[in-house]
């Protein structure tokens, strides 16, 4: 039998827990697999692109394990009442291939991004870095919110989005969370200027100029995590020109991430040699460095073991009939005919 983990599931891991706590396992766990990126077979993920939005598959193994997500990014999409990112994933045993945890991937991508955005931040924000800036109130947004609070002393959040509604749903939920401090701003200016660490969420399929070379401050940590696919991008390239730049996956940031505007030659930092010590973080209190985060596969292979175990340790999830289970494994066939013997007695007696 395969494990269903459903969004409930997924939802109550995290009220038997509480958020900081599962936001700092998925750090531990992101991390632990980061140091052992050599270990992984990666590959850049497949994208298929229409007008409203993009489709998107990313797998990643390593020789115990195999993981898929299949994520999406639909910009116009609350207005069919959906959420722009949605998903989905599944774990599977690398020496049979048999599909052990099929999991939503939606809740667990906006924790396992958080978290990825911290440890980035750990090794590339300033040390003792208090305020955010927030730019972008989306889906996202609580999530990264809660994550810098937690878990790197983030104490003053400056919001800002377009839609004035998505920022009073942000002060809502983050209202009670004590020890921080939140204050909607009138613009992204406002909310950057003076800022230790600028986090941009927003979603719009074009080359947006959420942070331009002006607002960009000597020693300012900037978290790019809206610009994640081809002609969707959040920094001015102007900005980009003057900071040290960490990716994920360099293959893939080079189409995908705000790196995308820049030659092919812009040099660039995969923040898993930083983690191992084999390249620097931040060097200086003045230098300029940007985490150009897209999502990597890696990550949610992590979030998906991190969920399963956390699933059974509480005795959450399903069992899903999804692979046949056959007593003589060459017989496929005999599942149809058990399944027409049943059926006809079940019309019969109808
Ligand atoms: N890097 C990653 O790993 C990763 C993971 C998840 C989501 N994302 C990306 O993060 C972005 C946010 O995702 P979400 O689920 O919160 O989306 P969302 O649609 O729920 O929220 C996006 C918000 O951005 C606002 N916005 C758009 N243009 C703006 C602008 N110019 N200035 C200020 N605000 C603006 C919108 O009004 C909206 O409230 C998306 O682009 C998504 O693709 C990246």
């Amino acid at each position: 039998m395969t494990t269903l983990l459903s969004t409930n599931d997924i939802a109550r891991i995290v009220a038997a827990h509480g958020v900081p706590e599962v936001l700092r396992r998925m750090e531990a766990a992101i991390g632990a697999d980061f140091r052992r990126w050599p270990e992984f077979d990666k590959v850049a993920r497949v994208a298929s692109h229409s007008r409203h939005g993009v489709i998107e598959l990313m797998p990643v193994a390593d020789d115990s394990s195999y993981s898929f997500k299949y994520v999406n990014g639909h910009p116009g999409n609350h207005r069919h009442g959906l959420p722009t990112v949605m998903a989905f994933g599944v774990l599977a045993d690398i020496a049979t291939g048999r599909p052990q945890l099929l999991s939503e991937l939606t809740l667990t991508t906006a924790l396992r991004t958080a978290a990825t955005s911290v440890m980035a931040a750990r090794e590339l924000a300033r040390p003792g870095a208090r305020t955010m800036a927030l730019i972008g109130n989306g889906a996202q947004s609580e999530f990264q919110a809660l994550a810098f609070h937690h878990g790197l002393g983030i104490d003053t959040l400056r919001v800002f989005d377009t839609d004035a509604a998505a920022s009073a749903k942000l002060l809502r939920h983050l209202g009670g969370v004590c020890g921080l401090q939140v204050r909607v701003c009138a613009s992204s200016a406002e909310a950057v200027r003076g800022a230790d660490i600028v986090t941009t969420l927003t979603a719009d399929k074009r080359h947006a100029a959420i942070v331009t070379p002006e607002m960009a401050e000597p020693g300012m940590h900037l978290n790019a995590v809206g610009g994640d696919c081809p002609g969707k991008t959040e920094l001015h390239p102007g900005v980009l020109q003057r900071a040290r730049v960490f990716v994920e996956y360099e293959p893939q940031s080079r189409v995908e991430g705000d790196i995308q505007q820049m030659p092919a030659g812009f040099a660039v930092t995969e923040l898993w040699r930083v983690l191992t010590g084999q390249a620097a973080g931040r060097t200086s209190a003045a230098e300029l460095t940007v985490f150009d985060s897209v999502g990597f596969a890696l990550e949610d292979y992590s979030a998906l073991r991190l969920m399963r175990d956390l699933a059974l340790n509480l005795g959450l999830g399903s069992e899903l009939d999804l692979i046949p289970a056959l007593p003589d494994p060459k017989d496929l066939y005999a599942q149809l005919t058990a399944a027409a013997v049943s059926e006809t007695r079940r019309l019969r007696a109808a």
